[in-house]
């Protein structure tokens, strides 16, 4: 589950294993990046030593907390029509409710959400997790409680997070979090501030623990994983202050991927997301090295046109960006690259969206992410550029590279036809359930007859059909990695 953001799973409430003795019940839900449900894990961890089960029913809820995206207006909205609906609820069926309002929207509003939203009595930003026991004391004292304050040094490497919904096979491990890179558009690097690195030590033994629990596959997160840097704790941007030994010893991505790579050498490393102007061909070259760090980059480029990348602050050009896929495939032929692109920008003219069309022609990515701009109050684009790109514009240039990535698609699941590929499973099928569903290390999903195997098998299948962003196959045996 690269996606940055997974419309299946936006908005799933989740549940965990009810701990004895717990008497007050939580009905927690995240919307959307891969770290917010992550984050989720840790807020449940933390809940369940403050005596809650967890619930799916809205209406026994004691507590309920919603995990928020700031992203996109849409996604804001989102979370509005949920408080409606908690609102609902609490005035109908349960008026001892408590509301609380986690992540990037916390962050953002801060009090504006108490003021606004009458309903809510708690707001916690990404760095405020571990004082949510405080917090949650105020609220039972009646007041309303809020913790927006950003951390140096928070990664909650020390909280071992329960794992929610989950099959028991994939896992996500935080491994920085902030990011320092401030992209024009973004609004992250102002919700879930400067970027830091969580110590490797805790990342192989939260490895360690998931494999020895029966897990196969782990994705690392961070917002920009490249810029991953470990000497002994603090902000990247103060690395230039550290002392020689710190600086002699530290630890880089590129590192760090190889420590998990031996730390467990059958389970499979994913790692999400990248940036262009922070991945280095070391990376890549670990990535050969180690079978089990599958072949796939999450590489957004956002746009293809030089003078739009500039405005967005996107360190590299076109050609750049070219060249490193170029010394990919040159070093990994097999790699999949997946993209996030933007249409829309201010100042967007159709030549500038024509380099984008030219840029995803040159490259042919395996999937992708693609969005209408969305201007963020605060951010450099909302403060300094003009919305300027009308909506039918945006609208049509997003189905524009909509239908191109179907076709990239396509073409690039065709090309494993006829081969045979490792599939880790990791449920039924939707669509059958005499089937399997899982994944290649390139992270395309593949479908298969059941017969004897199980979830969490390593099975090598050959590729007989394929849709076009789906394998279709038959098993022919486990593979080594069992
Ligand atoms: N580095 C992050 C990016 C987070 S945002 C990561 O871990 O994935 C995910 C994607 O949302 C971005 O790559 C970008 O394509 C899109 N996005 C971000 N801000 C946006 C905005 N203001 N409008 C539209 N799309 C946006
Ligand atoms: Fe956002 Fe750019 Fe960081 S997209 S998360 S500011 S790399």
């Amino acid at each position: 589950m690269e996606k940055t953001i997974d419309e299946k799973k936006q908005g799933e409430s989740l549940v965990l294993d009810q701990k004895e003795g717990n008497k007050r019940k939580l009905f927690i839900e995240s919307y959307g990046c891969a770290m917010n449900f992550s984050d989720s894990e840790i807020v449940a961890s933390i809940m369940q030593n403050q005596g809650f089960n967890t619930t799916q029913n809205l209406e026994e809820a004691d507590l309920v907390l919603v995990n928020t995206c700031s992203i996109r207006d849409k996604a804001e909205q989102t979370v509005r029509k949920r408080l409606e609906k908690y609102n609902a609820v609490k005035r109908d069926h349960n008026p001892k409710m408590k509301v609380g309002v986690l992540g990037c929207m916390a962050e953002r509003l801060k009090t504006k959400f108490l003021e606004e939203e009458k309903i809510v009595d708690l707001v916690v930003g990404p760095d405020a997790y571990k004082d949510l026991p405080n917090l949650l004391a105020e609220v039972d004292e009646g007041r309303d409680a809020i913790n927006v304050i950003l951390s140096k040094e928070e990664t909650y490497g020390d909280i071992s997070p329960v794992r929610l919904n989950t099959n028991g096979v994939t896992a996500f491990v935080s491994i920085t979090r902030g990011c320092d890179n401030m992209c024009t558009f973004c609004v992250v690097p102002f919700t879930r501030g400067r970027e830091r690195s969580r110590d490797p030590q805790s990342i192989i033994e939260e490895i360690n623990d998931l494999w020895n629990k029966g897990y196969k596959e782990v994705t690392l997160l961070g917002q920009n994983v490249d810029s991953y840097l470990w000497y002994g704790g603090g902000l990247k941007k103060d690395f230039k202050d550290a002392s020689d030994i710190q600086k002699a010893t530290s630890v880089n991505f590129s590192k760090l991927l190889d420590l998990c790579a031996v730390a467990q050498p059958k389970m499979r490393i994913r790692f999400s997301t990248s940036n262009p102007q922070d991945l280095t061909l070391d990376v890549v070259e670990t990535m050969a090295k180690h079978q089990n760090i599958c072949n796939h980059i999450h590489l957004p480029v956002q746009s293809g046109s030089n003078r739009i990348l500039k405005e967005m602050n996107r360190l590299h050009t076109r050609e750049e960006y070219m060249a490193l896929i170029d010394n990919i495939r040159k070093i990994i032929p097999n790699c999949a690259i997946s993209q996030d692109m933007i249409v829309g920008f201010p100042t967007e003219t159709e030549a500038d969206f024509q380099d984008t069309i030219s840029l995803m022609d040159y490259v042919k990515y395996n999937f992708g992410y693609m969005f209408t701009y969305s201007e963020r109050p605060g951010t450099m684009a909302g403060r300094n550029m003009k919305d300027d790109v009308p909506e039918a514009i945006k609208k049509r240039r997003l189905q524009d590279i909509v239908d191109l990535q179907r076709i990239h698609s396509e073409i690039k699941t065709k090309e494993w036809l006829n081969t045979t590929v490792e599939v880790l499973i990791e449920k039924e099928s939707k669509k059958s359930d005499a089937q399997w569903s899982g994944r290649t290390p390139q992270n395309i999903v593949c479908v298969f007859p059941k017969a004897n195997y199980k979830v969490g098998d390593f099975v090598n299948v050959k590729v007989t059909d394929c849709t076009s962003a789906t394998l279709i196959g038959e098993g022919i045996g486990l593979s080594e990695n069992n």
